[in-house]
C-alpha cells in the first residue's frame, strides 16, 4: 500500500468518528473554527508529498511557533539560552504555574508557555525588529513568503491570555524577563497567531528531518543541535502527555491549541495533522490517532 493509499484510509476512518474533541475557546478567536476539518499531509526526505483532507487549510499553529523561536534563539545565542530556561518534561499542563514558583523563575523547558515567554524576551533583546525578523526567519525555513500572522487572533489572546500575563510578571519578579513585559507578550502572541496549513507545516519542520538543513537546502541548525530540538520535541512536545504521545506515535513533534501536530522521522519525513477538536490535555485528538495508526501501519515510527 503507498502513502497515500494510507492516508485516505486514515482519514476516512477518522472523518466521521463520533468523538472529536472540543474545540479550544479561552481564545475566543479559536472557537469560531469548524471541527470537522482533518487534514493529514506526509512530506518524505525526498521531497514527495501527499495529502488528504484539509491539508492545504491555513490554521492557527499555535504553540508549534515555539519550536521556531527557539530554534532562532538557538541560533543567535547558542547555549546561552539553558541558562534561562531547562530542558525537563514538565508533566503538567502548558500553562501551569506552581512550578515557576517552586523553581524559581526558571521555566521546565522551552515548549511550555513560561519557557516560550523566556524565549520571546531573547529574542526580543537579540532581534531589531523582532516581530517583523521572526516572521522572515519563518518564511526563508518554509521557503514561502505566503506565511503570515493573524492579527485577530494574537488580539484576542492578548484580551484574554491572563495566564500568560500572570507567568511572564512572575517571570519578571525572578528577573528572568529583561524587557518590558507588555512588550515581550504582545511579541509572544503574535508568533502564537502564526497561520500555517499541514503542508506549510511540513516544509517549516523539513530540516528537523533533514539534520539541520531546510527544505530549500540551507542549514540552519548543526547536527548536534537537531539532536536537541528533536529530543525537547519527544519528551516536552505534549506536555503532560509527551509519554502517551511517545507511546502511542513514536515520533518527535509539537501539538498547539489550534488542532495542528507536526511530527518528524529523522532521515525519513515530516508529518502534520490538523484537527481542531481537543482532548483534556489540550491536543487534538483525532490528529494523535491519525499519527498513531501511520506509524503503525506504516512500521516507520522512530523506536
Ligand atoms: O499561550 C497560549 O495559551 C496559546 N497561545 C498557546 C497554547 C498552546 O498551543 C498549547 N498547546 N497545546
Amino acid at each position: 500500500m503507498g502513502f497515500q493509499d494510507i492516508l485516505e484510509e486514515i482519514h476516512s476512518k477518522l472523518r466521521d468518528a463520533p468523538h472529536k474533541g472540543v474545540v479550544a475557546s479561552y481564545i475566543p478567536e479559536l472557537g469560531k473554527v469548524s471541527i470537522k476539518n482533518l487534514g493529514i499531509c506526509l512530506l518524505t526526505l525526498d521531497q514527495e508529498e501527499y495529502g488528504v483532507g484539509e491539508f492545504q487549510t491555513p490554521f492557527s499553529i499555535q504553540s508549534i511557533s515555539k519550536v521556531l523561536s527557539l530554534t532562532l534563539a538557538l541560533n543567535l545565542i547558542g547555549t546561552e539560552v539553558w541558562k534561562r530556561v531547562d530542558v525537563e518534561p514538565s508533566g503538567d499542563p502548558f500553562n501551569f504555574l506552581s512550578l515557576l514558583e517552586l523553581e524559581r523563575g526558571i521555566p521546565r523547558n522551552p515548549l511550555i508557555n513560561a519557557g516560550a515567554i523566556v524565549i520571546s524576551d531573547i529574542l526580543y533583546s537579540n532581534l531589531k525588529n523582532p516581530k517583523e525578523d521572526f516572521l522572515n526567519f519563518v518564511r526563508e525555513l518554509a521557503n514561502d513568503d505566503t506565511i503570515d500572522y493573524n492579527l485577530d487572533v494574537a488580539n484576542s489572546e492578548k484580551k484574554t491570555g491572563f495566564r500568560n500575563v500572570a507567568a511572564a510578571n512572575l517571570l519578571k519578579s525572578f528577573n528572568n524577563i529583561q524587557n518590558n513585559v507588555d512588550d515581550v507578550l504582545d511579541f509572544y502572541f503574535h508568533q502564537c497567531s502564526l497561520t500555517m496549513s499541514c503542508s506549510q507545516l511540513n516544509k517549516t519542520f523539513f530540516m528537523f528531518a533533514n539534520s539541520g538543513k531546510s527544505i530549500a537546502g540551507k542549514t540552519y541548525l548543526n547536527p548536534s543541535q537537531v539532536k536537541r530540538m528533536n529530543a525537547l520535541m519527544i519528551t516536552c512536545g505534549f506536555y503532560d502527555e509527551a509519554g502517551e504521545f511517545a507511546f502511542e506515535v513514536g515520533l518527535p513533534g509539537k501539538s498547539g491549541v489550534g488542532g495542528g501536530i507536526v511530527a518528524v522521522h529523522p532521515g525519513k519525513y515530516s508529518i502534520a495533522t490538523w484537527a481542531p477538536g481537543l482532548n483534556v490535555k489540550g491536543n487534538s485528538l483525532l490528529g494523535m490517532q491519525a499519527l498513531e495508526m501511520f506509524t503503525t501501519k506504516t512500521g516507520l515510527s522512530i523506536f
